[in-house]
């Protein structure tokens, strides 16, 4: 068995890496004006408010979530980014991070291990608050970072983040195993005299004036999933053996596309989380010409919320624009690009194909093509609603 053939024990099953990444978990931006980053991501898209990290008096993270993880999307202020990574930033590469959950703290440091001997660069192997996750940065070929993270901060019924007074000292150059639960360390905090029920609380002052499949919230619609990631990439190529060979995600399908070919992976059973484009198709469709992200990807619950959505997001400001051609989601029906006012492109969706056991793809042939009109209802194809539920209430 040759070194490439190594098998990896990863919880009692045998695998070619030493970590799988299940699922993307959350997403961050270098941004340079941070209440703008909120408004977008909380008032308008809806994502809520979870901390913000202040230093010197001055706001340098802004966290939101849309579900129970303490973060699903997140602004860095890019005065922070500092060495390779404002080395990044500089030539055109705002993604802060794309990050992956893995199923134990073990495999955050045997993916450190395995990245290390593979000479791939390594921004740092520690933890982080607020957040709380366990986390292995690495960079792809163009200098996105991608985070593997065992163990996010789970925010409950009442919204209210761990206090700051219980996060323990942060993590930075490595760490050794065991380490306590997450339980241990919250009991620990409460019998030194912290008060758990003292942490960050969003206030939510916007009317709840939308009737969403019989329950009334701020908007027209629930954001209930982040990604996929598009990126334009210097050299397809090059990244989608990073992706797959070392990362371990899985190419479900390539587009050629004006004599360009673009890739799609997935790490669990939607269609793709990551889609690699070469950077010369983003003159073609007139984007923001000093990205890298082509857009981020936010999945709402249903087809009429998408539609609700382009026209509250629509009415709020927000410009949209018909330049990424249908071919270019494959797996994503009905989707709508927005800009931001940060310049980056955000696909809206209802729904995700989803791949099963044999890994194959619905044919192109046989995929739902959209109406340029947006109909009022749309068929249910076989895996409609199939993808993962939802959990908790959408307000
Ligand atoms: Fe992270």
């Amino acid at each position: 068995m040759n070194s490439k053939d190594r098998m990896y024990d990863v919880g009692g099953v045998l695998l070619p890496r030493p970590f799988k990444a299940r699922r993307l978990g959350h997403f961050a931006l270098w941004q340079t004006d941070l209440e703008m980053a909120r408004r977008l991501y909380v008032d308008l898209l809806g994502f809520r408010a979870t901390d913000t990290v202040i230093r010197e008096g001055k706001p340098v993270a802004v966290f939101t979530s849309h579900g129970t993880d303490h973060h699903s999307l997140a602004a860095i202020h890019a005065s922070t980014a500092e060495g390779v990574r404002k080395a990044h930033y500089e030539k055109g590469i705002f993604v802060n991070q794309i990050s992956f959950q893995v199923g134990t703290l073990e495999e955050v440091v045997n993916a450190h291990e395995y990245f290390e001997q593979r000479q791939i660069y390594i921004s740092r192997l520690g933890r982080d608050f607020p957040g709380s996750n366990w986390a292995l940065y690495v960079l792809d070929p163009d200098g996105h970072r991608i985070e593997l993270y065992y163990g996010m901060e789970q925010i409950g019924w009442d919204r209210r983040s761990k206090p700051a007074a219980a996060y323990i000292q942060a993590v930075r150059n490595g760490f050794s195993l065991p380490q306590p639960a997450e339980m241990t360390e919250i009991m620990s905090a409460e019998q030194g005299g912290v008060d758990l029920d003292s942490g960050f609380r969003p206030a939510e002052d916007l009317p709840y004036d939308y009737c969403v499949g019989g329950v009334m919230l701020q908007r027209p619609f629930k954001v209930t999933k982040v990604g996929p990631v598009n990126l334009f990439v210097s050299d397809v190529a090059a990244s989608e053996m990073f992706y797959t060979e070392l990362l371990g995600l899985t190419k479900t399908e390539e587009v050629h596309y004006g004599g360009h070919r673009c890739v799609f992976l997935r790490c669990g059973t939607d269609h793709h989380c990551i889609g690699l484009f070469p950077l010369a198709l983003r003159a073609e469709f007139e984007l923001n010409a000093s990205t890298s992200l082509m857009s981020i990807g936010v999945q709402v619950a249903a087809y009429r919320q998408l539609k609700d959505a382009v026209a509250f997001l629509r009415e709020k400001g927000l410009r949209f624009i018909d330049a990424i051609p249908f071919d270019l989601h494959p797996g994503i029906d009905y989707a709508a690009h927005a800009v931001g006012p940060d310049g980056h492109c955000i696909q809206l969706y209802h729904s995700m194909e989803q791949v099963g056991w044999d890994g194959r793809p619905r044919p192109a042939a046989q995929r739902r093509r959209v109406e340029p009109d947006w109909p009022q209802t749309i068929e249910g194809l076989p895996d409609a609603c199939a993808d993962q539920t939802f959990q908790g209430p959408l307000g």
